[in-house]
């Protein structure tokens, strides 16, 4: 199988691509990521002489088209990822995520290559605290923020080619990931970071909002699971029932780092900051059989902690600019 990963440089992408190699010999990988801020080429360098590696935007259609016309499959994770940076400046959420989705579409529906489209629980927007219900592939479309708003939108650019044009796709939105190679604007790194830094870590309000924790190999194994089963022009919903929320994952990474449980700071709360995630993944579960492997978040999170002890040379340029901007925002 001739296999095109878009956003293989970074978080997700990256624990893909090493999964892939590690398990299918037979897939031969390429990778197409623009290397912004979030994109890191030394994530690959484990699988450096195993892949093929391409700079490139997936809006650029030039780029695309050639390299969709020499793949099978394409799995589309380029993105831009964060909710923080879409509050400031929502412009290149809406260039990556929306055209370049379009761009990737429109070179799928020309090559026939079988397309896999990574999308995100948030397009749903939100649920209360003490709300039983849990998110469906039933549920309206209900997206809080700009990020989340340009990911319903490309996703909803999939579900219109696939019935417009006939294109063979499948869509998965899935949970708050989490495990090695994470940015460190992102929750769990920032933290961990931070208690390495001794600096205290930052909740945003009141630390009550609660995220589904899903371990990064657990929703790559699912992405797999989808490409070889999924029914096409359906959306499979990705989680592993990991709700906690924001106070208790930090006072884990408190524990965890021999920390006091209570040293953390509260700060100024995230805009529009959505409540509660929740997923109810049994269309995957059933109809394809699929099952995470990580059953414990704390010895998931354990195992992150050390890996981002033990490879401070990977995050460490990132760190000061991610905190200047921080700062900036008052975050
Ligand atoms: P990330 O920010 O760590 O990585 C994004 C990658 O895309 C980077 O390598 C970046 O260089 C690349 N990229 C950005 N713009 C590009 C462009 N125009 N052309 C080519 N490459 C470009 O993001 P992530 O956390 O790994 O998320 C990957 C995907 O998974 C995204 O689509 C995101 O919406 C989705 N997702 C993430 C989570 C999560 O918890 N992180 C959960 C569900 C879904
Ligand atoms: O639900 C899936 C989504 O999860 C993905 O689509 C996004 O790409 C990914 O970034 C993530 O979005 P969140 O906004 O939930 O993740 P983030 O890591 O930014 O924040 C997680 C929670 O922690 C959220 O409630 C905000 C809070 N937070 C975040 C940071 C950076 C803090 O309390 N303090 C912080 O310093």
């Amino acid at each position: 199988m001739r296999l095109l990963v878009t956003g293989g440089a970074g978080f997700i992408g990256a624990n893909f691509v090493h999964q892939t190699v590690r398990e299918r010999p037979d897939v031969r990988v390429t990778v197409l990521d623009a290397l912004t801020y979030a994109g890191d080429e030394a994530s690959l360098t484990p699988v450096a002489d195993a892949i093929t590696f391409v700079r490139g935007d997936v809006a650029d259609a030039e780029t695309v088209d050639r390299l969709v016309g020499d793949a099978d499959v394409v799995v589309h994770f380029a993105a831009e990822s964060h909710n923080d940076n879409s509050l400031d400046d929502p412009w290149p959420f809406v260039q990556t995520n929306v055209v370049g989705t379009y761009t990737l579409l429109e070179a799928v529906r020309r090559h026939g290559a079988r397309y896999h489209h990574i999308s995100t629980d948030e397009v749903y927007g939100d649920l209360e605290l003490d709300d039983p219900a849990k998110f469906t592939p039933a549920t309206p479309y209900n997206p809080s923020s700009p990020y989340s708003s340009t990911k319903a939108a490309s996703d909803l650019l999939v579900r219109a080619w696939v019935r417009s044009f006939g294109v063979q796709a499948t869509i998965s939105n899935c949970s708050n990931n989490y495990g090695p190679y994470q940015h460190v604007e992102k929750f769990i790194p920032r933290q961990i970071t931070n208690v390495v830094d001794g600096i205290r870590p930052k909740l945003y309000g009141k630390g009550e909002n609660v995220r589904d924790w899903i371990h990064v190999e657990d929703h790559n194994s699912a992405v797999w699971t989808i490409i070889e089963k999924g029914r096409i022009g359906e959306t499979y919903l990705i989680g592993a029932d990991g709700e906690m929320n924001n106070r208790d994952v930090v006072e884990l990474i408190l524990e965890l780092t021999g920390q006091p449980r209570d040293a953390y700071d509260l700060v100024s709360d995230r805009p529009g900051h959505d409540m509660r995630y929740a997923i109810d993944a049994t269309r995957l579960r059933e109809e394809l059989g699929w099952r995470p492997r990580y059953g414990s978040f704390r010895d998931g999170l354990a195992a992150t902690v050390e890996w981002y002890r033990a490879n401070e040379a990977w995050w460490r340029p990132q760190k000061d600019a991610t905190e200047a901007k921080y700062a900036r925002l008052g975050r």
